[in-house]
């Protein structure tokens, strides 16, 4: 196949047809959200039990957007859940996957082995058009990207939790990405739904640089005694506007994760302030209290819910 602009066919311009590896919360949630615009998406995970997890979460939260989008037409609500459904299939033979794909989502653990090793190993496998993104809400995607012989089309699309509901999508340019390529993901980012805004490719890109900082500041705050957990969260909530207080948010992200995000920041740029390890936050994750997916971080909950 010819990437020549002549031979360029319009056809090929268009993403139809989507891979998203990895069947955690975030690639299950960019899966369904794909799927529920009319994307044929295969869901591709290593492990079968994964995959039959994210299976379940995506038919609940389905069942979710369908109650809110047909709240009086029961029948409706259902043909949307299986419509949406008929459009995602499940895989375990990723290179298999991508030969017949337009875009290739990566939302796997946070370790850049292992993405470049997932990436290496689909380079050379897909078709020439086939545009590769990242997830990652904490790694360089030039880095990322850089095991591969298509810098140029390859982009980062950092989605938020929940991606069923939240509506921002960061598309992430590295210098190498091309003006076609980025267009292709900024439209793909409005045909599924979201707000795209651009973003260089730099440590948290817009969204995570603003609020990781900002979780690590509610917590030196509750060292310092300067009020309660429960306060500051009332008062970010009251106050500010926000929909979850910052412990309730890191809750809902997971410690482990908040954690994650800064630790990696802190051994880049040691001599940031926002950046220094927030001794609460590392207490609790080793203590196992991760948050809500523990059932205990700042707060306690339910896990029978
Ligand atoms: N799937 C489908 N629908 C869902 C859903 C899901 N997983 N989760 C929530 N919803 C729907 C509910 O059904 C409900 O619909 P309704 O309005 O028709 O009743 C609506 O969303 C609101 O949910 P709830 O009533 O259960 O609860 P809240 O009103 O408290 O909203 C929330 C929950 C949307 C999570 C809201 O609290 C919120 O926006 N919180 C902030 C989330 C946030 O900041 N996320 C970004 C984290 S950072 C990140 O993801 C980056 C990463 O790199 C770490």
């Amino acid at each position: 196949i010819s990437r020549g602009m002549a031979t360029s066919s319009p056809m090929r311009s268009a993403i139809n047809h989507v891979t998203i590896v990895g069947g955690g919360l975030m690639g299950s949630g960019i899966a369904q959200v794909a799927a529920q615009s009319g994307n044929k998406v295969v869901l591709v995970d290593v492990k079968e039990d994964i995959i039959k997890k994210a299976e379940e979460s995506i038919v609940a939260s389905l069942k979710r957007v369908a109650k809110k989008l047909h709240k009086d037409d029961h029948a409706k609500g259902e043909e949307f859940v299986k419509s949406t459904l008929a459009n995602i299939s499940y895989s375990v033979d990723l290179q298999k996957t991508v030969k017949s794909t337009d875009l290739v989502v990566e939302a796997i653990i946070e370790n850049i082995k292992a993405k470049h090793t997932l990436f290496t190993s689909i380079d050379s496998v897909a078709p020439e058009h086939t545009v590769f993104a990242s997830n990652t809400s904490s790694l360089s995607i030039g880095e990322i990207a850089s095991v591969t012989k298509r810098k140029d089309r390859f982009g980062g699309l950092h989605f938020f939790n929940p991606v069923p509901v939240m509506k921002l999508l960061e598309v992430i340019r590295i210098d190498e990405t091309s003006e076609e390529t980025y267009q292709k993901l900024m439209n793909w980012g409005k045909a599924i739904g979201k707000t795209c805004i651009t973003c260089k490719d730099t440590p948290g890109f817009v969204v995570n640089r603003l609020l990781v900082p900002q979780l690590g500041e509610a917590v030196r705050m509750l060292e310092r005694g300067v009020a309660t957990s429960r306060d500051i969260d009332i008062a970010m909530k009251l106050g500010a506007g926000h929909p979850m207080g910052p412990f309730e948010l890191a809750d809902y992200t997971g410690l482990d994760t908040t954690k994650y995000i800064l630790d990696g920041w802190h051994e880049k740029f040691p001599d940031v302030e926002l950046f220094k390890p927030v001794e609460t936050l590392n207490k609790l994750v080793s203590e196992g209290k991760l948050g809500r997916k523990s059932g205990e971080g700042f707060y306690k909950y339910n896990t029978t819910k």
